[in-house]
């Protein structure tokens, strides 16, 4: 006499399939439709890393320290293989700096010698931080997040000068200090 099993692995196989099927349809559909549509919507955060000197926030000339209305300073840069743009920074001495930092390519770590500060910058993304430097001095600029060959020599400058010092700046001229 045949005993009829009492699983019946055959239909629980498919049974099986069919569950994780239904599992990678949204989850795919998260991924592929509903996040990029996400991103999209969100908008100024978003930048083409592809684009960066062609248009936008990110061109040539408006990177460096930007001075604001309110006595702060914006500071514009790009990361990538193998350096910061601008090369040698300058920032006045106890003011709000906004930092606004994003990739040309891959996935870098901005930080400054001497400070706790360590900024992730990813491509097509803005990173924005608030920084302090509370008194004048040289930090040098690092980075710390292992992006290739030359991650190593991916070291820039900073200047930070007393804030009375601090050039006032004319339209078109970012502050950048090897232009000094
Ligand atoms: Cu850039 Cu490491």
């Amino acid at each position: 006499m045949r005993i009829k099993p009492i699983v019946n692995w055959r239909k629980l196989r498919i049974f099986l399939f069919t569950v994780l099927a239904l599992c990678i349809i949204p989850l795919t559909r998260y991924h592929q439709i509903d996040e990029p549509i996400l991103r999209y919507l969100e908008g100024p955060r978003g930048v083409d890393p592809l684009s960066l000197h062609l248009a936008g926030e990110f061109v040539e000339n408006n990177l460096g320290t930007e001075q604001n209305a309110d006595g702060s300073v914006t500071l514009r840069m790009i990361a990538q293989q193998y350096l910061f743009v601008p090369h040698c920074l300058l920032v006045p001495a106890g003011v709000p700096v906004h930092l606004r930092i994003t990739s040309a390519d891959a996935v870098h770590a901005l930080a400054f010698s001497g400070t706790g500060y360590n900024i992730k910058v990813l491509p097509g993304t803005i990173s924005a931080a608030q920084l302090w430097f509370t008194n004048p001095g040289e930090h040098k600029t690092v980075c710390r997040e292992f992006c290739g060959a030359g991650h190593y020599a991916m070291r820039s400058e900073l200047k930070v000068v007393p804030r009375d010092q601090f050039p006032v700046l004319r339209p078109g001229e970012r502050g950048n200090c090897a232009a000094q």
